[in-house]
């Protein structure tokens, strides 16, 4: 191994995304995209139907509706089943699962999760709903399953709504049952990140021909066919081009599981054993699909925050993600909605903990060695990595606030040995540049110290607030 980037500040070997799409030979694609050509008819036609078709013969269930993407299943199977007041959900989750309660105008009541499975914790869900809550939206987080031997039977004894949002999770199964086959209706997503890809869309799974039938007209404005409309739908039409493309998608997905299996064992044996690292629990009842495959960083024993791997391997180039940050309790703009709710302790635990590293089908086995042994390194020298991640944070920072202060983006890298008045900063904006700093970083900032000959460049800035921030708050 070559010396670590964030140490050397040399650039990255390789850019890595955390996922990307595995696709189907494009001649396969090309020659059925003609016939779409040919017919004229782009949307909504041969092509979402065989789609349906497929998804409903792979899941196992009666129904399968075809979307323009997931978010807009969450949001029309509640509005078609008129469902009103509150909604249960976890905090642990993408902001989608909330948008759909808030559409159809329910109140969201937010639960825990649990900190190994990081699945909505049925002991806090059964908590919450003596509010009298009737409707639950569980998630499949990352394609893990909810315990559904512990949430089914809450369905009768409460006689509740379950519709999962099931983005991540086509393939999945639990005790052998298709993810699809759960609750009133299962919601899953076909967008670029996900295991099987349409480009963008979605598919709703039921056993309620009812519910499918009227889903079928609400994706289409509520139109029944005559124009005067039975509900106030969307237009939610999955085209032909993406059911195409999702379609021969779906004819590899059960290859595509078993591929990321691989990859995951690799992953996890050669990760074994090395301390404070650890990985979500998935149920052995489960079959995940590992939309996304997350380990769990403990800073005490692996010397390093999750944060501050995710840095140092930014470093490297290859990306990795805290997924789902910030939760759903701490979104700026949502906050009021759940006064008197919480603590999450569960799903705050994961948030310290959790990182995605880069997972998709198509990955060779090299490139998991290549990012085992950079995680590894980044352990053994955890001590400098964290003071080389600490000071990248602050100059990024420093970046950021010069750049608000002068209305466009500064590049240290480019601008870092010019005069900070060349940058434009005259002494007003000067001014105020050293208070934002004085905040941002709780320092104090002596203005003879930054406007005088000391450090004239932001390289110096960066520089100097490192030395003051390091002697405060870290
Ligand atoms: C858990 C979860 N739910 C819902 C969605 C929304 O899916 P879509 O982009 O297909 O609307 C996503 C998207 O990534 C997701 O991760």
């Amino acid at each position: 191994l070559r010396e670590l980037a964030i140490l050397s500040g040399m650039p990255p070997e390789m850019q890595l995304p955390v996922s990307q799409p595995t696709l189907p030979p494009f001649e396969e694609y090309a020659v059925l995209m003609k016939e779409i050509f040919a017919s004229r008819m782009l949307t909504n036609d041969r092509w979402v139907r065989e789609l349906e078709a497929q998804a409903a013969a792979y899941i196992g269930c009666r129904e399968v509706v075809a979307l323009a993407n997931a978010t807009s299943g969450l949001v029309l199977v509640p509005k078609v089943l008129g469902l009103t007041g509150e909604a249960c959900l976890p905090t642990f989750t993408f902001p989608a699962t909330l948008h759909a309660i808030l559409w159809n105008g329910m109140k969201p009541r937010l639960v825990d999760s649990d900190p190994e499975t990081f699945n909505i914790d049925p002991s806090a869900l059964e908590a919450a709903l003596t509010s009298g809550a009737k409707t639950v939206l569980p998630v499949y987080i990352f394609g893990n399953s909810p315990d559904w031997a512990r949430l089914t039977p809450l369905i009768e004894k409460r006689d509740l709504v379950f519709i999962s949002d099931a983005a991540h999770a086509l393939g999945s199964r639990w005790e052998g049952r298709m993810a699809g086959m759960f609750g009133k209706a299962e919601i899953f997503s076909l967008a670029p990140t996900k295991v099987t890809v349409a480009g963008e869309g979605g598919l709703v799974a039921t056993n309620d021909q009812a519910l499918a039938r009227e889903l079928r007209i609400a994706r289409n404005y509520g139109n029944p066919g005559n124009y005067d409309c039975v509900i106030a739908g969307l237009n939610a039409r999955l085209s032909e081009f993406h059911a195409l493309l999702a379609h021969l998608c779906l004819a590899r997905t059960e290859e595509a599981v078993d591929r990321r299996h691989a990859l995951v064992s690799r992953y996890r044996s050669a990760l074994e054993g090395l301390p404070g690292c650890s990985f979500q629990k998935i149920d052995p009842r489960c079959r995940s699909t590992y939309n996304y495959f997350a380990v769990l960083i403990e800073s005490d024993r692996f010397g390093l925050t999750n944060a501050e791997l995710h840095d140092a391997l930014e470093a490297e180039g290859i990306q990795s993600k805290i997924y789902f940050a910030p939760p759903l309790h701490r979104q700026t703009r949502f906050t009021h909605l759940f006064e008197g709710q919480g603590p999450f302790p569960g799903a705050e635990q994961v948030l310290s903990r959790v990182l995605c590293l880069p997972l998709y089908q198509h990955m060779e086995d090299a490139v998991v060695d290549r990012i085992v042994e950079i995680v590894r390194a980044c352990h053994a020298r955890a001590g400098e990595v964290r003071e080389a991640t600490r000071r990248k944070r602050i100059g990024r920072s420093v970046e950021e606030v010069v750049s608000s202060v002068l209305g466009r983006p500064v590049d240290r890298a480019k601008a870092g040995a010019l005069d900070l008045r060349d940058l434009g900063l005259g002494s007003l904006r000067m001014i105020q540049l050293l208070s934002e700093l004085e905040e941002r970083f709780s320092i104090k900032v002596r203005d003879e110290q930054v406007t005088g000959e000391n450090f004239g460049t932001l390289d110096r800035l960066v520089r100097f607030v490192e030395a003051q921030a390091g002697k405060g708050k870290p």
